[in-house]
């Protein structure tokens, strides 16, 4: 029978390899990404254009989760990273500040990149150690699922309805893997356009309503990095690379412009939400230090492409809090770690 989901999984290669590329190229700094990717130091570094790319989504990202810990004030707080695939976002938090503020982190994915991803786990020394003591760390459901005290890799597809997939997983029992009463962020970096509208949805509205119930912590955030204005030149030519390789994206073509995507937050429960492309986020909050940085690392003939490029992706933001004891402005405020980038 055909796998009609195994290209779909396989864009996790991609986006592992094109982090690989920008660490190479002195673009990011993550020295786990390597365990993750096969085959590792044969790759080819990707081209200068998805190297800015790649820098500008995992630096977005790494800026507005440092935001919702600082939202959070001193309370723990939990992330689920659903589409996870090789991300190794946990092992940098987990090796940084924030450290003891993490409660949980949770990563969902479908149970063939789960299971790979928890072998590499297993086998890498640096990954498990940061997992804690290895008899709090367990692998089960026949190698698709890990677990440890703060680290938890679950396998799911995340179209099917939240009450049968996601329900048992996670918030189930008496003591459920994610507390509705901790501050909470749902991480969706490039995953939400493999599905369609009608089933993430259903996902992020299973979260309103868990951390909407009497005795929640009511604050939960999104953040979210997409692909989205297909229907240009540009957009066409991407979704045909992307279907000759047999990968549909339904969850894009249904959000046409920047403010689709965000109004899509906000018609599911969320209270505020913002969104800004990845050209905005290098024009505005990149500062000239870092990009004259970035510019001394490869040539980039194309600048007129690379803001085409840039123009069909962006990050956004969006926060449900029904205690209101934040104000709207604190999320993506700051730049304060004085590299000029905090959008
Ligand atoms: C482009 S990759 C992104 C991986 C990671 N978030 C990153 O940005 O590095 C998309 C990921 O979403 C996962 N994914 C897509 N649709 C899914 C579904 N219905 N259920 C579970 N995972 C899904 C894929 O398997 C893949 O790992």
């Amino acid at each position: 029978m055909a796998d009609n989901d195994a290209p779909i999984r396989a864009t996790d290669n991609d986006a592992a390899i094109a982090r690989l590329s920008a660490v190479q190229k002195g673009y990011l700094v993550d020295p786990y990404i390597a365990t993750l990717v096969p085959r590792a130091h044969l790759q080819q570094p990707r081209p200068p254009l998805i190297n800015i790319g790649t820098y500008l989504r995992s630096r977005g990202i790494d800026d507005l989760l440092d935001a919702w810990f600082r939202l959070a004030g001193g309370r723990k707080v939990q992330i689920v990273s659903l589409g996870a695939g090789s991300d190794t976002r946990f092992w940098r938090l987990a090796s940084g500040t924030h450290a003891e503020q993490l409660h949980k982190y949770i990563e969902l994915d479908f149970a063939e990149n789960t299971s790979r991803k928890a072998m590499s786990i297993r086998k890498s020394k640096v990954l498990s150690a940061a997992l804690g003591s290895p008899d709090a760390v367990s692998v089960g459901g026949g190698g698709t699922t890990l677990r440890s005290p703060v680290y938890n890799l679950l396998p799911v597809d995340l179209r099917t309805p939240p009450v049968v997939s996601l329900e048992p997983l996670l918030a189930s029992g008496d003591e459920p893997l994610l507390s509705p009463s901790l501050p909470t962020l749902l991480l969706f970096e490039c995953v939400l356009a493999y599905m369609a509208p009608s089933a993430s949805n259903a996902l992020v509205q299973w979260f309103v309503d868990y951390f909407g119930s009497p005795g929640s912590s009511g604050l939960l955030g999104a953040v979210v990095y997409e692909m989205f204005k297909l229907g240009d030149a540009f957009g066409r030519v991407m979704l045909n690379n992307l279907k000759s390789r047999g990968v549909s994206l339904p969850g894009a073509e249904a959000y046409p412009d920047i403010a689709s995507l965000s109004r899509r937050f906000l018609d599911l429960g969320f209270t505020a939400a913002q969104a800004l492309t990845l050209r905005e986020i290098r024009s505005r909050y990149v500062g000239p230090q870092e990009l004259r940085r970035l510019s001394r690392l490869e040539m980039l003939d194309e600048v007129e492409e690379l803001e085409l490029v840039l123009d069909h992706y962006c990050h956004f933001v969006g926060r449900s809090d029904v205690w209101g004891l934040v104000t709207k402005d604190q999320v993506g405020s700051g730049d304060d770690d004085g590299d000029g980038f905090g959008p």
